[in-house]
Formats: C-alpha cells, structure tokens, sequence
C-alpha cells in the first residue's frame, strides 16, 4: 500500500468509525448484480459490496488504488474485482453493462461532474440503481451559509474538493430519478439511491 493510500485512510479514520461506516454500509445494503464503483479511492466499500456478483472499480489517482487491491486480496476478497486507473469522466466500459454503479464522496471533486453523470447513465442498465453517499452543500439553513463561507477557503486549499455542490439537482438533471433520499452530518452529508428515468 503506498504512503499516499495510508495517509488517506488514516486522515478518514476517526469519521469513518464515527459517522461514514455505518452509512456506508446502508448504503451498501442496496448492492446487486455487476457493480461498478466510480472513485474508488482506497476501496473502503470493497468489503461491503456483499450481494455483487462481480465488481470493477475505478479511480483517476493510482496511488489510491494500492489500497483497494489490499482490501480485495483481504479477507472478503472472493469477490472478482476488476481496478483500473481511469477517469469518471470517460469511463472505459460499454453502455447498459451494470446493475449498480456506487459513488461515495466523489462529487465534491470530479472537475466536470454533469460529464461523469452522463458516462455513469451509460454505462447503467436501464433497471440499474445508482447508489450515492456524497457531502453537499448544507441543506438547513446555517449548514449551507457554513458550506458556501468555508468553500473558497477549502478550495483554494486543497485544491479540487468543493464543499458546496448540489450533488442531488445535478443527478436529476442528468436524468435520473431520485428514489431515496436522506441527510446526515448535519445536512452537509446525502446518501441517495437513484434509476435512470425511462426514456
Ligand atoms: C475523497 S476520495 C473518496 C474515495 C472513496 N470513494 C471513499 O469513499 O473513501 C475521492 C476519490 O475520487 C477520486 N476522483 C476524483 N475525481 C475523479 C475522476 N474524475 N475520475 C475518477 N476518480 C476521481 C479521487 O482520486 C479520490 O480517490
């Protein structure tokens, strides 16, 4: 596992124990089929993809995926899954090939997230759930204030996580319908299950 991968994992430490693991596996849950996972990172949702019957997993960064492979060699790693470096934007896989596409805590950084939406639809089959756990910009009123304050700063320096998106509208304007929908972290956190409207 690189320096970076390890970094990572041991920055999230405290909010996966106390916050991201128990959503992620809700989230999870819903799991079915052939799944793809947009923005792998470390892979922290590998051991969770229980009902899958076969997975791949994609991310921009390489010395992120270091991680994923160790988790997938782990003990869950029965599963097939197949990682490979590529861009959410321009996803490497033929239309209608999955059941479940999943993304979580993603959108905050893809440069152009209507463009991985798109891809994400393609590559989606019809009667496929999109399966989301994305930080946002704050839905209560003092939340979003906070978001928007705190973005340029938090932009600026970190360098591509946008504290303020409106992940939701965005995956309703790429043509999916919004089955689910909940909030957590004091708003600033949504996890949504979604299809591909008909059409
Ligand atoms: C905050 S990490 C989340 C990783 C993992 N999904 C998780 O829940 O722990 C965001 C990840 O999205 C990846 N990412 C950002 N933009 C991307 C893109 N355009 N295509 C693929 N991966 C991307 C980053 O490289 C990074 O690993």
């Amino acid at each position: 596992m690189t320096k970076d991968a390890r970094q990572y994992d041991r920055g999230m430490w405290l909010l996966e124990k106390f916050s991201l693991r128990r959503l992620r596996r809700a989230l999870l849950a819903q799991v079915r089929g052939e799944v793809l996972e947009v923005g792998l990172g470390t892979g922290a949702n590998v051991p969770l993809y229980g009902a899958a019957s076969r997975a791949a997993g994609i991310d921009m960064q390489a010395a992120r995926l270091s991680g994923a492979v160790n988790r997938a060699q782990g003990r869950h790693g029965r599963l097939p899954l197949l990682i490979a470096q590529a861009d959410a934007q321009q996803l490497p896989f033929a239309h209608n090939q999955f059941d479940t596409v999943v993304s979580t805590l993603v959108f905050c950084s893809i440069p152009q997230p209507e463009r991985a939406l798109a891809e994400i639809r393609r590559v989606l089959r019809p009667d496929g759930r999109f399966l989301l756990l994305e930080h946002v910009r704050g839905q209560g009123r003092i939340s979003r204030r906070l978001t928007d304050w705190l973005h340029p700063a938090w932009f600026a320096l970190q360098g591509e996580c946008h504290l303020n998106r409106e992940t939701a509208s965005a995956v309703r304007t790429a043509g999916f319908q919004i089955e689910q929908i909940s909030a957590h972290g004091w708003g600033v956190l949504q996890m949504m299950q979604a299809r591909p409207e008909s059409g």
